[in-house]
Order: C-alpha cells, then structure tokens, then sequence
C-alpha cells in the first residue's frame, strides 16, 4: 500500500484499521452525547467561500509570527498526550513540525519529557494544567524554562466528564503480562501497529514525564489526572499569577466567551485560543470557529487570537483565519497522521493543509493569507454566537449576524 494519503479523512480510515480499539477510542474522545465534537466540524461545512474568477496576484505567501515565532503557514501542533499512538510520540510529532516550520505544542500528559521534544523542534510551547499545588506548577514551569519552552499554552477548560453514548475505551495503565493477555485480542488484530512497537523495543505505557516533581519518578497518566482533579479549578488572580511567574508569551486556551476574553486580557496572556478542547469538554458547548468572529472583535487588537477544533483541511484554515483568526492549532488531524505513519504521516497532514490553503488562496485571489478579510467568506444568518458578552461593552455586543455583510 502506497504509505502517502490525499486527506485527512483518509489518515483517519488508516489509524482506525492500524491502532487497537482502545487506543483509537481514545483519540476520537469526546463526552456525553457529542453534540460538541459533532459541531465543530459540521461548522465548517455551513461556511462557504466568495471566490474571484479573475485578478492579479503575487507568489502566494502562507507566513506569519504567533507569539513571536516565525511560521512557515498559520497552523501550530496542538497539544495532546499521544501514548501508545506510536512509539516515537511526541518526537515524531516535533520532528514533523519543525521538518515543515511550524511550531509544536507539548501536553503536560505527553508521553515523551520536554527536554527530547525542545531537541526535535525548538519553536515549542510547553501547555499546562492547573494540577497540584503552586510549587508544584511554578517547578513544572521552571523545567519548562530550563528546556527552552518558548512560550506557554494554559488550558483550563475541563470539566472532568467521563462519560460517552458510544462508549469509553478500557485503558490499562501499564502493560504487565496479565493486561497484555487481556488486551492480546485487541493489539493482535493490529499486527503493523505491534510490529513498530516490536521493532522500536518499547512497550506502549501511561507515563507522563512531564508531571514529574524533582527527582521523583514520573507519575502514571491516571496518577497525575488525580491530582489535576484534586486541585480546586484557579480564578482569575491565579492566571495573572501564572502570567507574572512566566517571563514570556502566555496562550489562554480554551477561551469560547467575550467577558472571559477580556478578563484574559486584563490578567497579562499574550494570546487566546478559542477552543472547546476539540469537543472533550463541556458537552454542548457550540463549536469554537461560532464563536470566533466575536471573540476577534472583542480582543484581537490587543492580544493574538487563535482557534482549535475540528480543522481537518486547508479550507479550514482560511475560513479561520478570514473570521479573525491570526493562526489555527490542530489535533486529531496530525494524531491521525501519525498513526497511520508515524513522522511521515505527520508531514503528510501539514503537507495536506498547505496544499489547501493554497489552492483556497488562489480562488480567493489573495496573495498572502494575511490578507485574507470576512468578505472571503459565506457565513449563513445565525450562525454565529456570541456568548458572555458583558452588558457594558459597546463594540463587542453589536448584533452577530453578518449575513448582510457577507458576499
Ligand atoms: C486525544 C486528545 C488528547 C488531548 N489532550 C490534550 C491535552 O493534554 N492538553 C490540551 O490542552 N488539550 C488536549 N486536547 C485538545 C487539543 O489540544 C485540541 O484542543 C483539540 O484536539 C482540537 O480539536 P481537533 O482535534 O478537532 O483539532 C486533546 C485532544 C485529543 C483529541
């Protein structure tokens, strides 16, 4: 089989037949009914494009900086704990992102510590979790410091739901002999999958290295999940403390409401990312890109304003980006490109995205996708939300339905 794949979708097909059921149920996530993992994607199809049929362009440029780095397009690897997706995880990823200029964002969960990942791409951004006492995160902070982080990515939406209507995979924490013949018929039936683990001299575990305090020895995932849902959720004086200990670009992520966008702001983070944490959140919030323009309106002047869930093509991408985006992070799409081929098939996603925001870029007729303005896109009445909106603020609680103002 040709190991190169057209679209993600097809990445997908692949990591579905390559990975054990478990590990792929993991990757797809999601909580309760779905709604929200459902409609971050099903968003992006009800947008459309005002295309040009003729006019002059230069060399399509796809550059651009996100806090202070220099990307080669506006896509950045959001983090995720890969484990057990491929032996190489995180590496795999970084070596990927940094082979096609982007920057990586490494998951306090990551299977692999921060210090491998830095030496594979050095554009990365540590995330981090609100998990365990404030020496324990201003220790986490400093090991991200001493590795070379170039910034830090917060993410405190999560809400600690358990549950999903299709079902929620069995994962074991270690692989002893008992759990490996309990699991024998699962990883068996994925023999490519077994065979790079075989090949790598590793055994698929639950490490999370980066959890780990001094010398201790890293803590288990569920062992660190613990203590994250031990620790009572921070307000908004501990994310002005996070961005005070921090000499450096902090990223809010997470961020789907104007007062908490302004709040955000207020406490000192360089940029947000508006995001339901790709749908593994609190069920039933609308998708990310809804809520975008408003957010953009509201606060893009002053910070830089991201956004993740359900980008999944290039077309993706400058829908974002002409709705107030500066740049997009995404996550299943580059997890499913690594399953289906580790480092390669992680490129093969970027090369995917870039191809499309190049062809969109031509029909839109723009030169760089800097460029890019709402009128380049169809965006139907009703479709946006504008959630939070403070009763005082003027600019930001303009009606939201642009349908007028679009082509
Ligand atoms: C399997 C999985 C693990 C994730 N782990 C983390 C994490 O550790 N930290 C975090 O900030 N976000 C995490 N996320 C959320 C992603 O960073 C991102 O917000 C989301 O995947 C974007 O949606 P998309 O998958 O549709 O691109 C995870 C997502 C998935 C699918």
């Amino acid at each position: 089989m040709n190991p190169w794949f057209e679209t993600v979708a097809e990445a997908q097909r692949r990591a579905k037949k390559r990975l054990p059921k478990s590990v792929y149920g993991a990757l797809i996530a999601g909580s309760e009914r779905g709604q929200t993992i459902e409609d971050n994607q099903r968003a992006f199809t009800e947008l459309g494009f005002a295309p040009h049929v003729a006019g002059p362009i230069g060399e399509r440029d796809q550059s651009t900086t996100v806090l202070g780095q220099q990307l080669s397009m506006p896509v950045l690897i959001s983090p995720t704990g890969v484990q057990a997706v491929h032996p190489d995880g995180e590496v795999a990823v970084a070596r990927a992102a940094a082979a096609r200029g982007i920057a990586m964002g490494l998951s306090s969960f990551a299977s692999k510590p921060i210090e491998e990942v830095i030496a594979a791409n050095p554009a990365t951004f540590f995330q981090l979790y609100w998990c365990g006492g404030k020496d324990e995160i201003l220790e986490r902070m400093r090991r991200a410091r001493d590795a070379g982080a170039v910034g830090l990515i917060l993410t405190l939406d999560w809400s600690f739901s358990h549950g999903r209507d299709w079902g929620s995979p069995v994962i074991p924490e270690k692989l002893d002999l008992r759990t490996m013949l309990k699991f024998a018929p699962q990883t068996l039936a994925r023999p490519r999958w077994l065979a790079t683990y075989m090949r790598s001299g590793s055994i698929p575990d639950l490490t999370a290295p980066n959890m780990a305090i001094g010398d201790a020895p890293a803590p288990g995932f569920f062992g660190a999940y613990g203590e994250w849902m031990g620790t009572p959720p921070p307000d908004w004086a501990d994310v002005r403390w996070i961005c005070e200990q921090w000499d450096g670009p902090v990223l809010l992520k997470g961020v789907m409401r104007v007062d908490d966008a302004l709040r955000a702001v207020d406490a000192g983070v360089a940029g947000i990312s508006v995001s339901n944490h790709g749908g593994n959140n609190l069920d039933g919030t609308p998708a990310a890109i809804r809520a975008l323009p408003v957010l953009a309106d509201a606060v893009g002047s002053q910070v830089e304003v991201l956004l993740d869930g359900g980008i999944r093509r290039g077309s993706d991408v400058v829908k974002a980006v002409a709705l107030g985006a500066r740049a997009v992070l995404i996550g299943r799409a580059y997890l499913w490109g690594l399953a289906a081929n580790g480092q390669a098939g992680v490129e093969n996603v970027l090369d995917i995205l870039r191809g499309g925001i190049d062809s969109a870029l031509l029909g839109l007729r723009k030169t760089r996708v800097t460029d890019l303005e709402r009128s380049d896109v169809v965006v139907p009445a009703g479709f946006e939300r504008a959630l939070g909106l403070p009763e005082t603020a003027t600019a930001a609680s303009a009606p939201v339905d642009h349908a007028a103002s679009h082509a």
